[in-house]
């Protein structure tokens, strides 16, 4: 169970509470029934822009859309009661000016009735973060790595393994938290920065392969029940096998399809037997049912 025990939706309020304290228990979702098994366990959903990858198979996160983090933040919203929902601003949506970026996490807020949204950048963004956060747009901040720079920066690698690599994502840390970010995303990068980052701030700091010394941890959950495809972060752990459990189920079906030992009789639709003499009767449909596949 999450560390969070009351009966409504954790808000942002509670995770600023976190900070020092239980560690922030956060992983991505990004359809309904994920959303409802993760509801129970963590304090925070992310509808992260990593959905390109994972469900649409894009290679970067550079093409996913506002529409496409919309209609994902929704059913995750619908699905889930307890955690507190927070939607990426996806790459284009935000970058050109705090305006844009208001109009965009504005509807991301009304229509899908998350939390509050994240967007990537630190030094270049603390301007759009707090436009947004002084207009009721509460603010995840992402610092390290950031993926949608990815074309920019030429790759995934670790961050502030330099002296200069350290005094920006410092820089950019500060920046954002000074313009009213609520907690910030701490990708990829050197232990001992974010230790030293997450003792100097006054938000939570949320990591992901940043260590344990964050106020929290995030990742994407198809990489922890191996359903991610072969690509695995180093800074994730695998904790079931899902992929395996599902190639092996869908074997069982392919196979009962070809041998006919599905369907079997429990699942067609006959008409009882007649008694003689008497007319033959459909059996009725509760009317709880209808409507529903198969009723
Ligand atoms: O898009 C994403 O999933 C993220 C992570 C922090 C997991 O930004």
């Amino acid at each position: 169970m999450s560390g969070y025990t009351q009966d409504r939706r954790i808000n942002i309020r509670d995770l600023s509470g976190m900070k020092g304290g239980q560690p922030i228990v956060s992983l991505t979702a990004y359809s309904a029934p994920m959303a409802r098994t993760l509801d129970a366990h963590t304090d925070m959903i992310l509808v992260g822009d990593s959905l390109s990858m994972v469900v649409y198979g894009m290679d970067t996160t550079v093409g996913v859309t506002l529409d496409m983090m919309i209609a994902h933040g929704a059913a995750v919203v619908r699905a889930t009661q307890h955690a507190c929902v927070i939607v990426d601003l996806p790459f284009g949506s935000y970058q050109e000016s705090p305006q844009a970026a208001f109009r965009s996490a504005a509807r991301v807020m009304a229509e899908t009735g998350c939390s509050g949204v994240k967007l990537e950048g630190g030094v270049e963004m603390a301007e759009t973060v707090r436009f947004l956060s002084k207009r009721g747009i509460p603010v995840l901040g992402h610092i390290g790595l950031m993926p949608q720079s990815v074309n920019a920066a030429g790759g995934f690698g670790v961050q502030g393994k330099t002296d200069d690599g350290a005094r920006a994502i410092r820089a950019d840390a500060s920046a954002i938290a000074d313009a009213g970010a609520f907690a910030i995303v701490i990708e990829n990068t050197v232990e001992s920065l974010a230790k030293s980052l997450t003792g100097e701030l006054k938000v939570p700091t949320i990591g992901i392969g940043a260590s344990p010394a964050c106020d929290g941890q995030i990742l994407v959950t198809e990489d922890i029940v191996g359903l991610g495809g072969n690509f695995m972060p180093r800074f994730a752990k695998r904790f079931a096998e899902l992929g395996e459990a599902l190639d092996d189920a869908v074997g069982q079906y392919a196979a009962a399809v070809r041998d006919r030992t599905f369907p079997a009789a429990e699942h067609c639709f006959n008409p009882p037997v007649k008694a003689s003499g008497a007319k033959p009767r459909l059996a009725a449909v509760s009317p709880n049912l209808k409507g529903r596949r198969g009723a």
